[in-house]
């Protein structure tokens, strides 16, 4: 039986690709829903076969407006998991009610440090030794909810901001389709007040897993 995922996009969508070219099962793509127009991911999806669905936001009166759209779309589509491949908008009620728990995150550091925009730029900035990228439940804050999974990635001598997001994209592209997998898997739990993954996801991990989800 497989579980629908549902993905949102704004971008180039490397991350989708990432979900389109993995074994997710039982978690099954079924709809990409893209608020910008032209955007790669859009094309990506069509690519992939997958229905893609252009929903822009600046086409809408509101916030609500344009998420009742979206969450509309997700229905229609059967979705029980959403994923935020490069969503750049933050979320609202309508989205948040809809799907209680059911949202994942991919941000280009590790939480909590560096939340918000240009992730990397601000690692890169600070001049941090590790960053990473973390998968996380969304609340209604910026890059607050609750950590799953973290990849970290060394900061190297004398790399560029660009090298730095380079190396951390290729970390995503592997931490993210995990989750959605064990996501799928029943994997993700509220424990102890805490949500944690079960088991690790099982490969294209990177070395650091959240302690807590650890065995
Ligand atoms: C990624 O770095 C992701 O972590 C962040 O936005 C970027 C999206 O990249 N939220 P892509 O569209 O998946 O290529």
């Amino acid at each position: 039986m497989s579980v629908r995922v549902g993905v949102l996009a704004s971008g180039s969508g490397t991350n989708l690709q990432a979900l389109i070219d993995a074994e997710l099962s039982p978690a099954e793509l079924s709809c990409v829903v893209c608020n910008v127009p032209g955007a790669k991911a859009l094309s990506r999806a069509e690519a992939a076969g997958l229905p893609a669905e252009l929903i822009d936001h600046k086409a809408y009166p509101s916030r609500t407006a344009f998420e009742d759209a979206v969450v509309a779309r997700l229905r229609a589509h059967g979705v029980e998991w959403v994923v935020l491949a490069g969503f750049m908008r933050i979320l609202g009620a309508p989205l948040l009610s809809a799907f209680p728990d059911r949202i994942l995150n991919i941000h280009p550091s590790l939480l909590p440090a560096f939340p918000g925009l240009d992730a990397q730029g601000q690692a890169h900035a600070a001049g941090v030794c590790i960053s990473g990228c973390t998968v996380h439940l969304i609340d209604a804050g910026c890059d607050t909810g609750p950590i799953l999974a973290q990849a970290a990635v060394p900061r190297l001598p004398g790399d560029s901001r660009d090298e730095l997001q380079r190396r951390i994209l290729a970390q995503e592209h592997r931490l993210l389709p995990a989750v959605v997998r064990a996501a799928a898997e029943g994997r993700i739990h509220l424990l102890d007040g805490r949500w944690r993954i079960e088991a690790p996801p099982a490969e294209g991990c990177a070395a650091l897993i959240n302690p807590e989800a650890a065995p």
